[in-house]
């Protein structure tokens, strides 16, 4: 069964040379000593995975990739495949994010393929769902959202662990997240879509539902609750190693 504590997911993106991801990882780690109550995944890009996993390993802090190959392997220059991520100590892999959507033009079937090669090599697949601003307006919300969770688990029946993070595309690296009220219902819509795919009790103990879009250490705790939103994943305000640990303490202290 899946621990559901509370996650921080850190996403640094296209940031931080090794030499820099090695200091703010050692300083998380020393950071958060004798943390049990929350699990923290770092998401380095992926020069910098190896190294990480050394400052990580015996810690609690888990490694997570920014993404990976649709294909298992072969010839894709420039991609990186899953067993390479396996080898270098990679428990979770970010799948689908919508700066990938959008810049790198992956398609659904794409993500689908990606989180199945994740779940197939026994890590966690960090699904990222969510509608830009012109379907909000539209009014296309729900269906792009719904859209994106059942093309992106096509296909996919058993797993040990799978989290789905809802980020509203037009508030990601904001600095304004979006009403906690109103995540908490595209996160219940989520929530609803996966009965229609899965058990219940899969749903309940293997999967986390999670909320990214400029989350930060004063309005985390209104997103994470025991019920519905499970964790949270974060870009900018994980840069620095001293806003990533006041995010986390932030919600310890709610907790
Ligand atoms: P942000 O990024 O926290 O900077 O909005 C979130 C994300 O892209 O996952």
């Amino acid at each position: 069964m899946v621990n559901k504590k509370p996650i921080v997911i850190g996403n640094w993106k296209m940031n931080k040379t090794v030499a820099e991801a090695k200091k703010s990882a050692q300083a998380i780690v020393n950071g958060l000593k004798d943390e049990s109550q929350t699990e923290v995944v770092v998401c380095p890009a992926h020069p910098s995975l190896d190294a990480l996993r050394k400052i990580f390993s015996k810690t609690n802090v888990s490694l997570g990739a920014q993404n990976v190959f649709w294909k298992a392997e072969g010839s894709y220059t420039g991609e990186v495949s899953i067993k390479m991520l396996l080898e270098l100590g990679v428990t979770h892999v970010i799948v689908g994010h919508s700066e990938r959507r959008i810049n790198a033009h992956e398609t659904l079937e794409e993500i689908n393929q990606k989180v199945q090669l994740v779940i197939d090599h026994g890590l966690v697949p960090i699904l990222c769902v969510g509608e830009k601003f012109e379907e909000r307006q539209e009014g296309q919300k729900d269906v792009v959202i719904m859209k994106q969770v059942a093309e992106g688990l096509r296909g996919i029946d058993s797993f040990r662990e799978l989290i789905i993070a809802y980020e509203p595309v037009w508030v990601i690296g904001r600095g304004e997240a979006i009403d906690a009220e109103e995540a908490r219902a595209n996160i219940a819509l989520i929530s609803y879509s996966l009965r229609d795919m899965f058990s219940w009790q899969l749903i309940e103990e293997n999967i986390r539902l999670i909320y990214g879009g400029s989350v930060d250490a004063s309005n985390v705790a209104s997103f994470v609750d025991e019920e519905t939103i499970h964790g949270v994943l974060v870009g900018n305000a994980s840069l620095e190693a001293e806003k990533f640990l006041g995010i986390i303490k932030a919600l310890k202290t709610h907790q």
